[in-house]
């Protein structure tokens, strides 16, 4: 079994009722229940916050959790957290930052990442299949 995290940032818990247009009408307990049965030989937490701090928390007690690959779509505080981009970096865990929307389609200050120098990779527009191409990714690489 691998253990993965997924962790969500703010508003994310208004998926599927938030402006369905950008960001589809899916909850993500629907997402997740799928990404699950993709993947039976993962075993993929789940962590939202619209708090910051809890953000970070998560992110430094992966590793006691097992937690080899972390899947993160940090919303508005991609554009602005100095602090979660420290925290990407502080631990050794691979991060996968993914977003539903392009943002680079959006405003200017959605093109501005300061989390993604020190993510493994990027996934960006392809809606809630982000979030599944990221766990693909871990459950093929060797990490
Ligand atoms: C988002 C894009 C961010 O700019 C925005 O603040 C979000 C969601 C996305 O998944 O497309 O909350 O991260």
């Amino acid at each position: 079994m691998k253990n993965l995290l997924i962790i969500n940032g703010p508003n994310l818990n208004l998926l599927g009722k938030r402006e369905p247009v950008l960001y589809g009408s899916n909850s993500f307990s629907d997402v997740l229940e799928n990404i699950r049965s993709i993947y039976p030989d993962a075993s993929i937490s789940y962590f939202q916050s619209n708090d910051e701090s809890e953000l970070i928390q998560a992110l430094h007690g992966a590793s006691a959790n097992g937690v080899v690959g972390i899947v993160l779509n940090p919303a508005a505080y991609t554009h602005t957290s100095i602090a979660l981009a420290d925290a990407v970096m502080a631990i050794d865990i691979p991060v996968i930052e993914v977003h539903i929307s392009n943002v680079f389609a959006r405003e200017n200050f959605r093109k501005e990442s300061y989390i993604s120098k020190f993510a493994k990779g990027v996934i960006v527009g392809f809606g809630v299949e982000s979030y599944r191409l990221a766990i693909d990714h871990f459950m093929r690489s060797e990490n």
